[in-house]
């Protein structure tokens, strides 16, 4: 990410035009869109609970809510809170029987589904490509590289942490959570929060090979001060400042 891409955190989308009659209609067009391929989703299976359009919005609350906590100012919080609405949008343009099979998926079907990353981004071009706007630059950040991993090993592979913005990494911790948190079909009881964040701590797969652990820390913070979260567990962090826009 070059210091260009960093130019909205001194951007506030709320008293921009461009955001409030171009870019917010496009976001939440985009939510409509994924709302109706949700339908059909529960058109073929009536069951599923890993909804789309409402994991955006369960991932932005989140995110929103850690930039808060980690003493980030309003505008800030508002423009992460809008890009993360949008980071899945490129689900849709995946082939809807591609998700919400029984059993773990095939390395033939996570490399089809893997694709929504580029095809969000595809989407993003389609409609605001010919838009130069800092707030864009964030969007097409968190599309692309929210399954990124720091050690390379996601999506895209071999795109490692240096790489990676604070937003990114906040995203792929907020949105692995919330899908931790939600029955699947390969795996019906869900984890509770406490259960999820100490997997994604300590599992030797996930930790700091997955994620950045100051944001995660601080995460895990907001979600186990939260009053209907569930028990604390070791890693119940101290508050420390930590400034999300930075590389
Ligand atoms: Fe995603
Ligand atoms: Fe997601």
């Amino acid at each position: 990410m070059n210091d260009t891409a960093q130019a909205w955190l001194d951007f506030d989308i709320r008293n921009d035009p461009a955001f409030e009659n171009v870019i917010k209609p496009f976001i939440e067009n985009q939510l409509k869109e994924l709302e109706l391929y949700d339908r059909k989703r529960l058109d073929r299976n009536p069951d599923i609970q890993y909804i789309f359009h409402k994991h955006a919005y369960d991932v932005s609350n989140d995110v929103r809510k850690t930039a808060a906590h980690l003493g980030q100012p309003d505008h800030v919080q508002e423009a992460l809170y809008w890009a993360m609405l949008a980071h899945d949008i490129g689900k849709r343009m995946v082939p809807v029987d591609a998700w919400d099979k029984p059993g773990k998926p095939t390395p033939e079907e996570k490399a089809l589904t893997r694709q929504h990353p580029d095809l969000g981004l595809a989407l993003l071009d389609e409609h605001l490509g010919d838009l130069d706007h800092p707030f864009v630059d964030l969007m097409r950040d968190v599309i692309k590289y929210h399954h990124a991993h720091m050690d390379g090993s996601g999506t895209p592979t071999g795109v490692t942490g240096d790489m990676l913005s604070k937003p990114v990494r906040l995203c792929a911790i907020v949105e692995a959570f919330d899908g931790y948190t939600k029955p699947r079909p390969d795996r019906p009881t869900p984890r509770s929060a406490a259960e999820a964040l100490d997997k994604m701590h300590n599992d030797p797969d996930k930790g700091a090979r997955m994620y950045d652990m100051e944001l995660l820390t601080a995460f895990t913070s907001v979600k186990l001060d939260t009053p209907s979260g569930n028990a604390p567990t070791p890693h119940k962090p101290s508050t420390r400042a930590v400034n999300v826009g930075s590389v």
